[in-house]
């Protein structure tokens, strides 16, 4: 393997996300067979030793595309010279809690990690924050690195779009692959906005093909918007290994051409968005990508008074979010 070594960080690396998606990006899944991939992995002090052991499992592994493994507790040791960082430690919520119940303990890390990537990373290092509650963390992270691109940061609302597709498809009859444009708008919440109005199967519409609409209304956006709290519930534990399949979709999506007409969701600063939501927020949006990291709104989408009413539901929740986490970060 003669090409340039992909330098990828992952943080939270004893975790339970981590211990999905470390595996998968060191075997070649992410960027492919012929590029060598190092993993630059920091945890918090507490559990060094934990990750000496997930960084024995990668060696023991024997994998041929990963040249170098890199961890420790110092963010900027961890940051230096990556091309991506992919943010997922930080607290997960438990039963009952709101994502936006971890604000206040989770905005430090967000805080200083920006800091550390502004120092040691370059304006061209690409960023996905997966931490809860990662629209709002997101945002909090771009602002304490100034010297990145603000374009360059991203927040997971795929795995919310791949259980929309799941949830259409099941109910439809057909398979997952015959669900195409599926979106999610806003924040990664209990008001993210799952499109049924843009959506298709096998091309058509959604609502010609899924004639029952009270569903689609009602039972579909709650399964939606509460499903991680159905899997904390169902598994004592926040989902993991679908969010790590959800991180590699949405890097893949930001590397590989958008197929012409089709769009992904992902959440991004929503600075001349073509749809009217309040710039300076860190918000889902339909995005397509040339597949060299840089990515634009997709423009011409339909909306309703539905569509329009919940989607100021949920600008509302991330501009409060952000109120917040602003007075956080002066302090
Ligand atoms: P986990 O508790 O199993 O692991 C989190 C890890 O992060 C722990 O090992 C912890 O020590 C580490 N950590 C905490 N602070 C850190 C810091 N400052 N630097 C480095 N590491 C730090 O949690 P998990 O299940 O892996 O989930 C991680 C986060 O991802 C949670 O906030 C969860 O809510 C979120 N999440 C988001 C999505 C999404 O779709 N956006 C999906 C699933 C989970
Ligand atoms: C999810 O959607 O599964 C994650 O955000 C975890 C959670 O707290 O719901």
């Amino acid at each position: 393997m003669s090409k340039k070594v992909m330098r990828v960080a992952v943080t939270g690396g004893a975790g339970q996300i981590a211990y999905s998606l470390l595996f998968r990006i060191a075997s070649g899944e992410l960027f492919g067979p012929e590029q060598p991939v190092a993993l630059h992995i920091l945890e918090i002090p507490q559990v060094e030793h934990a990750l000496a052991g997930v960084a024995m499992e990668l060696f023991d592994c024997a994998f041929p595309t990963l040249a170098d493994v890199v961890y420790g507790t110092d963010a900027k040791t961890i940051f230096k010279d990556i091309d991506l960082a992919l943010l997922v430690g930080a607290s997960p919520r438990s039963k009952g809690m709101q994502r936006k119940d971890l604000l206040a303990q989770n905005a430090k890390v967000f805080i200083d990690q920006g800091r550390a990537l502004n120092e040691v990373a370059t304006k061209d290092t690409q960023v996905l924050v997966v931490g809860n509650p990662c629209n709002t963390n997101c945002w909090t992270t771009m602002k304490c690195a100034p010297n990145l691109d603000p374009r360059n940061f991203h927040a997971l609302t795929r795995l919310d779009q791949n259980r929309g597709a799941y949830q259409l498809a099941h109910k439809a009859g057909v398979s997952v692959e015959d669900v195409q444009r599926m979106l999610i708008w806003g924040n990664h919440s209990a008001t993210q906005v799952p499109d049924f109005l843009n959506a298709q199967i096998n091309k058509n519409p959604v609502k010609e093909v899924i004639k029952d609409h009270h569903w689609l209304e009602n039972e579909f956006f709650e399964i939606l918007q509460q499903r991680g709290a159905a899997i904390i519930e169902a598994r004592g534990k926040s989902s993991a290994a679908s969010a790590a399949n959800a991180i590699l979709d949405a890097v893949k999506a930001l590397r590989e051409p958008t197929p012409s007409g089709e769009w992904y969701s992902d959440c991004v600063l929503s600075n001349g968005n073509p749809y009217g939501i309040e710039e300076d927020l860190i918000f889902s949006f339909p995005c397509e990508s040339s597949g060299d990291g840089k990515w634009e709104f997709v423009h011409g989408l339909k909306m309703d008074a539905f569509l329009e009413e919940k989607l100021s539901i949920t600008q509302q929740e991330l501009i409060e979010e952000r109120e917040y986490v602003k007075k956080l970060i002066k302090e």
